[in-house]
C-alpha cells in the first residue's frame, strides 16, 4: 500500500509537471545536469513508444471496439465526404504520425510490416533487415538508418481475434494466415541523434501528447458532421451510450494507463 501511494504520488507530480507548473527556468545547476546529452536515446523511444502503444490499445478496445456495438463504424475510406466512420487503429497512428510531423521535433513514426495490406506500409531495404531480426527475436531492436540516425522497431502484436480475421479477410492483404500473438508489424521511430537529454524527453513526451490530442480531434470533429452525431463529453462508448470521450477524457485515459510504464523507463529500471 506505501509503494502503491508513493508511486501514485511520483505520477501525480510528473503529470503535474508535464501539464501545469513545468518551471520556466530550473535552477542553473540542475540545468547543466538535465541539459546533458548524455542518455541514450533507447530511453526517448521506450517512453514515446509506451504512450503511442497505450493509446494503441486503448484505441481499438474502447473506441473502436466499443464503439461498434454502441453503432460507431470504422474503416479505410473514413476521410472520404459524406463517409460517416472513424479511423481504423493503423490510420489512428498514422494521424498520430501526420501531427507529428506538423510539429518542429525531429521525431518520426511509422508502422511498418514486411506482409501489409497497403503497399506504402511494406519496409524496404534495410529496415526490412532490421524488421525480420524482429519478427525472430519478438523484442524491440535499436539501430542507426543512414538519412535518419537513430531508429527503433517494437514488434506489433496480433493481440485481439480482430486484427487476425480483418487481415486475413482483407482483399488487400497478401497474407491470410495470420495468427493471434504473430508479430504482424513494427511501430518504428526515427530521431537524428543517438543521445538525448532529460529536458529533450521531456518536451517529446509533451509534444507526442499534444499531437495525440490532435489526431483524436481530428476524428471528434470528422464525428461531428455526422447526421447524428455521438454525444460527445466525458462518457465512453462502454457505458453504453452512443457516445465519444471529448479529447481530454481520451487523453487522461491515456496517460492513467502509459504513466506507470513511462516512469519505470525514465527511472532506468527497464
Ligand atoms: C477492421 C480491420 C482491421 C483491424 C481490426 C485491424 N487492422 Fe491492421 N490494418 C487494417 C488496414 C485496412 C490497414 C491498412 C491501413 C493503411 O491504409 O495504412 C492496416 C494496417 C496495419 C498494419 C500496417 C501494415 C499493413 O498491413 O498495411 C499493421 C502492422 C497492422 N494493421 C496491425 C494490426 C494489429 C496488430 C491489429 C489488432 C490490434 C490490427 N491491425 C487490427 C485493418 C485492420
Amino acid at each position: 500500500m506505501r509503494r502503491f501511494i508513493l508511486w501514485a504520488l511520483t505520477l501525480a507530480c510528473i503529470c503535474i509537471y508535464l501539464f501545469v507548473t513545468a518551471p520556466a527556468e530550473l535552477p542553473k545547476q540542475h540545468a547543466q545536469t538535465s541539459d546533458a546529452h548524455e542518455i541514450d536515446v533507447a530511453v526517448m523511444f521506450h517512453a514515446v513508444n509506451a504512450l503511442n502503444a497505450h493509446a494503441r490499445q486503448i484505441y481499438t478496445r474502447e473506441i473502436v471496439g466499443a464503439g461498434k456495438k454502441v453503432g460507431l463504424k470504422f474503416g479505410e475510406d473514413w476521410k472520404e465526404i459524406g463517409v460517416e466512420k472513424g479511423p481504423l487503429p493503423a490510420l489512428f497512428l498514422r494521424e498520430l504520425s501526420f501531427e507529428l510531423e506538423k510539429r518542429p521535433e525531429p521525431l518520426g513514426l511509422y508502422l511498418g510490416s514486411d506482409k501489409p495490406i497497403n503497399p506504402s506500409n511494406l519496409f524496404k531495404g534495410d529496415t526490412a533487415v532490421d524488421y525480420k531480426t524482429v519478427v525472430m527475436s519478438r523484442e524491440p531492436i535499436f539501430s542507426t538508418l543512414e538519412g535518419y540516425g537513430s531508429i527503433a522497431m517494437f514488434p506489433d502484436f496480433a493481440s485481439a481475434p480482430g486484427c487476425v480475421s480483418c487481415h486475413n479477410e482483407h482483399k488487400d492483404s497478401p497474407k491470410n494466415d495470420w495468427e493471434l500473438n504473430d508479430v504482424m508489424g513494427a511501430t518504428t521511430w526515427t530521431w537524428p541523434d543517438s543521445t538525448t537529454s532529460s529536458d529533450e524527453i521531456r518536451q517529446i513526451l509533451k509534444t507526442e501528447i499534444e499531437a495525440l490530442g490532435d489526431a483524436y480531434q481530428n476524428y471528434l470533429v470528422k464525428v461531428s458532421n455526422f447526421d447524428a452525431p455521438p454525444k460527445i463529453g466525458p462518457e465512453w462508448p462502454n457505458s453504453g451510450q452512443f457516445a465519444l470521450p471529448d479529447k481530454d477524457a481520451f487523453l487522461e485515459a491515456v496517460l492513467n494507463a502509459a504513466s506507470p510504464e513511462i516512469l519505470t523507463t525514465l527511472i532506468g529500471e527497464k
